[in-house]
């Protein structure tokens, strides 16, 4: 067995939701750069533009789509079309993901980490919860549920959930709705594995620590806090799109092919606690 033969994705049709910035964008390049044909679905318009017409112009095989995860009909008639486009959907990346900001702690790892009012449990409000669940829960759902339609009657397809290092650890940065979301996916990943395992589907779920990407407002491309959580990261440095695509590639292609019901932590191990 060749090691290329083991990782292929050669003409895969390939969906990637929030594939447009960030974490989805680095598995739509690294996809489409071996050869998939790949569609990025992604509620930001300007950026499927520019992404897909960069891409394109690289001479990937890819497309671009506006689409927001939490219109489940429009989302549906996407997958539905990039299906025909393909003629199977062998790899759906459900990504798309939000950060609506004010955990209870004001400071990420690593510098002053003051309370904050505005995102005490108290003080949550039920806009900001229903929305983070709205995009990262039923999101999740959603797609989960248009890729299964597809790959069902086929008896074959890859699911991958992108979760967190916050479905297991929580991040008080980031607030309560997010470790909701995050663990719920984590386990709905597991539930449809095993519901999913006699079709020859695989469902799984990678989970993030901390990613240099646009989320948040992008506060993670702030050099002071990128040093100060490298301080707390036992590797010692962030983490970047470019450190989730082998990982991406392994999960979509056959070298997975056994490995179902899993959620593969990419952190450089701030989950394991701090060493020096
Ligand atoms: N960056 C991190 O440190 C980190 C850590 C753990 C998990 N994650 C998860 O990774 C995933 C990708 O996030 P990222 O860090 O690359 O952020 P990002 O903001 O760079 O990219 C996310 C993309 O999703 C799109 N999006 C947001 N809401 C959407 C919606 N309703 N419908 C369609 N598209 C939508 C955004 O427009 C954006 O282009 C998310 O699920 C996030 O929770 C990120």
């Amino acid at each position: 067995m060749k090691i290329a033969d083991l990782f292929n994705v050669e003409s895969y049709g390939v969906i990637v939701t929030g594939g447009a910035s960030g974490i989805g964008l680095g598995y739509a390049e690294a996809l489409a750069a071996n050869g998939a044909r790949v569609t990025i679905l992604d509620v930001h318009a300007q950026r499927v533009e520019n992404e897909t017409r960069r891409l394109q112009g690289a001479g990937l095989d890819v497309r671009g789509q506006v689409v927001d995860v939490t219109d489940h009909k429009a989302l549906d008639a996407v997958l539905d079309e990039a299906a025909r486009v393909y003629g199977r959907l062998d790899v759906v990346f459900a990504n798309a993901g939000i950060d609506p900001g004010a955990g209870f702690i004001g400071g990420w790892p690593g510098a002053e980490r003051p309370r904050v009012p505005e995102g005490a449990f108290e003080n949550y409000t039920d806009e900001r919860w229903n929305r983070l669940i709205e995009v990262n829960l039923n999101g999740v759902f959603a797609t989960v549920r248009a890729a299964v339609r597809h790959m069902k009657p086929r008896k074959s397809g890859r699911i991958i959930i992108t979760t967190s290092l916050a479905s297991t650890r929580i991040e008080p940065a980031i607030g309560a709705a997010y470790m909701a979301a995050k663990a719920g996916i984590k386990n709905l990943m597991r539930s449809v594995a095993l519901e999913l395992a006699a079709y020859n589907i695989t469902v799984n779920a990678i989970a993030p620590g901390y990613i240099v990407t646009n989320i948040g407002d992008g506060h993670a491309h702030n050099p002071i806090e990128q040093k100060a959580v490298a301080r707390t990261i036992p590797m010692h440095r962030v983490g970047f799109p470019a450190d989730m695509q082998g990982l991406a590639l392994f999960l979509a292609s056959h070298a997975s092919d056994y490995i179902t019901g899993q959620e593969i932590i990419v952190d450089g191990g701030q989950g394991l606690g701090e060493a020096d």
